[in-house]
């Protein structure tokens, strides 16, 4: 069963194929310019993720052209160790971090094209993700969000006392935000989670209620 829906702006949110991984692969260098490319799914893990999960992986398309993406895993988070690294994830890219069975549906990426942002991709992609919640009857999402906005300040202020401001609404992260927006709950930051100067390396772990509506 494939999911596809169509987003007021004719974007559609759509099941990824196997077609879709070469231009995945050149989005994951526009979303995520700085991180290490060790960290960056290429064409053929995203071939692997469809054989592993095809339920887990979506794609915005304005066309045929791909615009916004997300790959995700089921797994058993222990929210009582909770600090772990994108790594221990994504495996290399290959995602095999996967349990069949697992109760969460794990988010390993989300990004929208920079030309394609604010439109609503990221929320339609969480929809999606939802879709696959419900279906499975799992506990929620969880993911680990990008404190994207901390690398420039970081000289002026530690990521606990911006992570605050951001939770007091006194200042706005572009990823954190978005992600709040959406509906997501967050529990607190998760240091050295990847290799990326834009965040310091620092994400916060999140969760979304499977009766969130999207
Ligand atoms: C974060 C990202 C995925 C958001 O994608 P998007 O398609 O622009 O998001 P949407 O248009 O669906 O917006 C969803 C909500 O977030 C809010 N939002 C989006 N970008 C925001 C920003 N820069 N600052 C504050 N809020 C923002 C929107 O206003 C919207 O909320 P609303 O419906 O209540 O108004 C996109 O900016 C991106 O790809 N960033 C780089 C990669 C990244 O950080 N990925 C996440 C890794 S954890």
């Amino acid at each position: 069963m494939t999911y596809q829906f169509t987003l007021e702006s004719g974007i559609t949110v759509d099941s990824t194929r196997p077609e879709h991984a070469a231009a995945l692969e050149e989005l994951q260098r526009t979303v995520f310019p700085t991180l290490a490319d060790g960290e960056r799914f290429k064409r053929e893990h995203y071939l692997k993720h469809l054989e592993l999960f095809p339920e887990g992986q979506f794609v915005a398309l304005d066309g045929e052209r791909v615009v916004g993406m997300t790959s995700t895993i089921r797994c058993d988070f222990d929210f009582e160790s909770p600090a772990h690294r994108f790594s221990d994830i994504i495996q290399g890219g290959w995602l095999t971090s996967h349990e069949p069975d697992g109760a969460w549906l794990y988010g390993a990426d989300m990004g929208t094209h920079p030309d394609y942002r604010r439109r609503g991709i990221a929320r339609g992609l969480y929809a999606a993700r939802q879709w696959t919640v419900r279906r499975f009857e799992l506990r929620g999402q969880v993911m680990v969000g990008m404190l994207r906005g901390y690398g420039d300040v970081k000289s002026e202020m530690s990521a606990d006392a911006y992570y605050e401001s951001l939770l007091r609404k006194e200042r706005s992260d572009p990823t954190i935000s978005a992600q709040l927006s959406v509906g997501f709950e967050p529990l607190g930051l998760v240091p050295d989670y990847l290799n990326d100067p834009v965040c310091d390396n620092y994400g916060v772990l999140m969760v979304l209620s499977p009766d969130k509506d999207v």
